[in-house]
């Protein structure tokens, strides 16, 4: 039932703050993970992991590669992230004491699973699933799962499943990172900022109707560029993602140090750029590529907390969102471009939630 809501998937983004609650509860204290609740057997599996290989397919893929930049970042243990599909048909080489993690919505992809149960026979150490449907395959046949609580998921174009894999995910990360060093100041800061999600998604959920207005620019466009940095690629991946499967506009995303090594020959006025840019260390250095993008007569619309220096001028549009911790940008700052391509899609008059070509459940290869 879509209640109030015109269609499923505006339904589910604005599920998000409940979702991502749900899939932190019971998980955490004020300033801790609380490992057991991930399972009685967490603790043995996760002591003396040296390395996690992610696999996923699509929007969970891009889940992996944000958790990528935490695991690196938080446990100090290399992880490597690779797309389900490609993974499985090539020789790879398993490094001992490598964690086998699959991340799926439905826990029933051909490909993840197909991957898995190679895993099997390869020599992990353990394979971790993050899921949002109990009893799949995906499920079953893991020796470690951690569901994420987005409830069923109607809308083709995944939304909350996104933001609650990515909740369960840091909170993976946190555990991980807890054997390898990660002090208990830094685990409780983080704590606090994860807690802090559900408020801040409600804030960006009531910029609503100025992203909107803004949608109306996309309408006539057959090309956009989306541009992030550092965790903030995989969110521009995921909200290029769900531009070209709802609206059907070409998108591509581009860690933003990258324009100069070959997209920025497309950049003109009829390329609107979009740009995901939280207060980080990396800040400067994206400002200057915006830069890059004006001077070649690109629209930008830059979605920056008020911290960033960035301001409203000729062909850039800033979209202000709420001050947030680096660590739960990325959960945050995917919110606005989930909004952005559901009202280019209402206005182009696509069935939003059932796209063409494409299926909920990818279950054939
Ligand atoms: O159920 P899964 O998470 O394994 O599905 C993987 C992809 O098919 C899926 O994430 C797809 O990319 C999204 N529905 C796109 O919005």
């Amino acid at each position: 039932d879509k209640g109030e809501y015109r269609h499923f998937m505006l339904k589910e983004i604005h599920e998000q703050p409940r979702v991502i609650q749900a899939t932190m509860e019971g998980r955490l204290t004020d300033s801790r993970v609380l490992e057991q609740s991930l399972g009685t057997e967490a603790g043995s599996l996760l002591a003396g992991i040296r390395h996690v290989q992610i696999i996923a397919c699509g929007t969970s893929y891009h889940a992996g590669m944000v958790a990528r930049y935490w695991i690196e970042e938080l446990a100090g243990i290399p992880c490597s992230v690779e797309v389900a599909s490609e993974y499985r048909y090539r020789h790879h080489v398993v490094q001992p004491d490598t964690l086998f993690l699959t991340i799926s919505q439905s826990g029933e992809t051909a490909d993840t699973l197909a991957a898995l149960r190679q895993a099997k026979e390869a020599g992990f150490r353990a394979a971790l699933a993050v899921c949002n449907v109990p009893g799949s395959s995906l499920v079953r046949e893991s020796d470690l799962v951690i569901m994420t609580q987005a409830g069923p998921e109607i809308g083709v174009a995944s939304t909350k499943a996104f933001t609650t894999q990515l909740t369960a995910l840091l909170i993976f990360t946190l555990a991980l990172a807890r054997h390898n060093g990660l002090d208990s100041e830094k685990e409780a800061d983080i704590v606090r900022a994860l807690r802090e999600v559900p408020r801040q998604v409600d804030q960006v959920l009531s910029l609503d109707g100025r992203i909107e207005s803004l949608s109306r620019a996309f309408m006539d466009k057959s090309h956009s560029l989306f541009l992030g940095r550092g965790a903030m690629f995989p969110v521009a991946l995921e909200g290029a993602l769900k531009l070209k499967e709802i609206s059907y506009i070409h998108a591509e995303a581009y860690p933003a140090g990258e324009l100069k090594h070959g997209p920025l020959a497309l950049v003109d006025s009829e390329m609107p750029v979009v740009t995901v840019a939280p207060n980080n260390a990396l800040m400067e250095k994206l400002k200057s590529n915006l830069e890059e993008v004006r001077a070649r007569g690109g629209e930008l619309f830059v979605f920056a907390d008020g911290q960033s220096g960035l301001h409203e001028e000729d062909h850039v549009h800033v979209m202000s969102i709420p001050e947030v911790h680096p660590i739960t940008a990325p959960i945050v700052y995917t919110v606005p471009l989930q909004l952005l391509s559901y009202h280019v899609a209402v206005l182009k008059g696509t069935d939003v939630d059932q796209p063409r070509n494409l299926a909920k459940s990818v279950t054939v290869e």
